[in-house]
Order: structure tokens, then C-alpha cells, then sequence
């Protein structure tokens, strides 16, 4: 167990205190394996010193000392292990991408809300690129609780599904789309939802994935009356409602904490898919 010291306090008898301003401690873990299927995306396992318990949907803060800490949204979480799949997109995830098998990362969490697997027995999962790794967690939990599962999953490309074994394995039906034509239906994930909803009348919508084809989604779902859910990205620093940083306006929604998952009655009326606060805090247009 490591604790976060966030300060120092020079008493009143001039001895020095550590102030403890925050109650999170980190949990060290040993990568066991890196599986990279193509250059900047990975699969890393971590073997870790202790337990951490994660539900589908909800993120840790991935810590590597002298270089940065992230959230990512494990898709394994549980009995000591921890899955996580990584692009590298800048600085840390790169750091993370490039780990060496032995190397040591350090977690605290698990943070947020997470998806709602009680609401009924019919489950459409529509997962997009590097954002699978909380819907797979999400369908292998759904496939213990006897639910049906159909899944859509695409990518750039066939190399890019890497969780497609993973989603045979959980649902009953895999849709899989690659924008290069090179496995399954050639185009985007959203490409043939409405007919896909129409076919298997789903109960709930899950997903995640780049904002703009999630927004796609909740739109569909919102159309067609079906309950649906979807974890959305912002920039998150402090990880405990603190900073601001993750808000979802107008309502004032804070991604740390009153999500990562949001419903999508919540969503259609907020800035999701269309602006968000940048590192800066300025806000800008999402592409
Ligand atoms: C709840 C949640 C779950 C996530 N799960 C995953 C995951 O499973 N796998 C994965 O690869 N990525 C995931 N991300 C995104 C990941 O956190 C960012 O890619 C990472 O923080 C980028 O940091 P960097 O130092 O590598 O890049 P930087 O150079 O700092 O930034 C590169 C890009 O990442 C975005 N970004 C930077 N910092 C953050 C931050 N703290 N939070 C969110 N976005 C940021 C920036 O807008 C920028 O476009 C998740 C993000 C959130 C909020
Ligand atoms: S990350 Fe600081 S308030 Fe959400």
C-alpha cells in the first residue's frame, strides 16, 4: 500500500507533519504482459500487490513515477489482476504503450459511477476502437448474469478489434466493422444501428468509444425509446470533484464523480459531443 501525501505542515513546536489531504493510496502492480497488436495500442496485465475491485465502466488513476498519471478504464479488474488497453496518444500513454514485462505502474481507485447491468435482460453493446475495454468488462459480466448480449465493435482496422475473441465469447452475436474493409462489414460502427435495433429490439444500449460516434448512438437510442448509457471522456485531474476540469455542461456534471457514465437523457441536453474544457480550462470543439 502507498499512500498519497499530498503536503507538509511545519507545526507549532517547529517539528514538521505530514498532512494527509487525501484518503486514496495507490496499489503497486508488476506487468506481466504487453501485448501490442499494432505500435501505439497495447494490452497491458498487471499482476498487483492487492485486490482492487473494479465495476464495467468505472476508471482507475494509472500512476508511472517521473512521468505522469492517467485515467484508464480497466478491462479486467479483479483477484489481483489488472487489464488495461492503452493508446498512445501523448506523453504518459506512451510511457504506458512502451512498458517493459517487470516494469512497476502504481493504481489508486476504482473511481466513478459505472453501468447500470440490473435494468433488464436485453443488451445491445456498441463499443468503438481503444474505448472497449470497459464495454468488454460489461459484456462478460452481463454473460455470468445470463443476459443477452449482441455486440457492435469496430475499428480502423482488423488489427484494431483486439477484444473480438473476447466478445465472441460474451455475446450471443458480434456485428464487427472496419472503417478499411479489412474484416467484417466494411464502414463505421454506427453504420447499420437503427436496422440492428430493429431486429433485436434491445432493452438497454451501452457504449463507448470516440465521442462523436457515441453521440451517434444515444441519438438512435434516444429516437427509439430505449434506455441507453455511455462513458464519456473529459480531461480528469484530480480525480475527486475538485478541480472542474471534467465538467459536462450546462448541467454542471462532474465526469469524476457523477459519472464516467451518464445516461442518455442526461446527455442529449448537455455539451456532450459537441465542446469540452480543454488542459486550459478553455472551451473548445470536439472533432
Ligand atoms: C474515465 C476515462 C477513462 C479512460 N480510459 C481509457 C482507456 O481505457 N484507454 C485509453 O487509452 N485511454 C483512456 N482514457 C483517455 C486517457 O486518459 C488519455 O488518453 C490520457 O490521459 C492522455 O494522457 P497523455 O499524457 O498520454 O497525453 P497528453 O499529451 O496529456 O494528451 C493527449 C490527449 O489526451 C487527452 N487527455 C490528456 N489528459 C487527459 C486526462 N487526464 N483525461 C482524459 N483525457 C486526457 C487530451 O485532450 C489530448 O487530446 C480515459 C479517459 C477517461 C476520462
Ligand atoms: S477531475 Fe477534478 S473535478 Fe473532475
Amino acid at each position: 500500500m502507498y499512500l498519497l501525501w499530498s503536503n507538509f505542515n511545519l507545526g507549532r513546536d517547529n517539528k514538521i507533519y505530514l498532512m494527509r489531504l487525501e484518503m486514496s493510496y495507490y496499489v503497486r502492480g508488476k506487468l506481466e504482459l504487453n501485448n501490442k497488436p499494432l505500435d501505439k495500442i497495447a494490452i497491458l496485465e498487471f499482476d498487483l500487490d492487492e485486490n482492487m475491485s473494479c465495476k464495467p465502466g468505472q476508471y482507475i488513476m494509472a500512476w508511472l513515477p517521473n512521468y505522469g498519471e492517467i485515467p484508464l478504464s480497466p478491462s479486467i479488474c479483479d483477484d489481483r489482476k489488472l487489464q488495461l488497453l492503452v493508446e498512445d496518444v501523448g506523453a504518459t500513454s506512451n510511457k504506458f504503450v512502451n512498458l517493459e514485462v517487470g516494469s512497476y505502474a502504481y493504481f489508486r481507485g476504482p473511481f466513478g459511477n459505472f453501468f447500470d447491468l440490473s435494468r433488464g435482460n436485453k443488451y445491445l453493446l456498441v463499443a468503438g476502437g481503444t474505448g472497449a475495454a470497459p464495454i468488454l468488462m460489461a459484456a462478460r459480466n452481463l454473460s455470468k448474469l445470463n443476459a443477452e448480449v449482441i455486440t457492435i465493435y469496430g475499428g480502423k482496422s482488423r488489427k484494431h478489434l483486439v477484444f473480438l475473441e473476447d466478445f465472441n465469447k460474451y455475446s450471443k452475436k458480434v456485428f464487427a466493422y472496419t472503417e478499411d474493409g479489412s474484416f467484417g462489414y466494411s464502414g463505421v460502427v454506427t453504420k447499420d444501428l437503427q436496422n440492428v435495433i430493429s431486429s433485436f429490439l434491445p432493452e438497454v444500449i451501452l457504449t463507448t468509444g470516440p465521442e462523436m460516434m457515441m453521440r451517434k448512438v444515444v441519438e438512435t437510442s434516444v429516437r427509439n425509446k430505449i434506455y441507453c448509457e455511455a462513458s464519456i471522456v473529459r480531461i480528469i485531474k484530480c480525480a475527486s470533484g475538485v478541480c472542474g476540469s471534467c465538467v459536462l455542461e450546462p448541467q454542471g456534471l462532474l465526469a469524476c464523480k457523477d459519472g464516467p457514465v451518464f445516461s442518455g437523457e442526461v446527455l442529449i441536453n448537455s455539451n456532450f459531443g459537441k465542446t469540452m474544457r480543454s488542459e486550459s480550462g478553455k472551451e473548445v470543439e470536439i472533432k
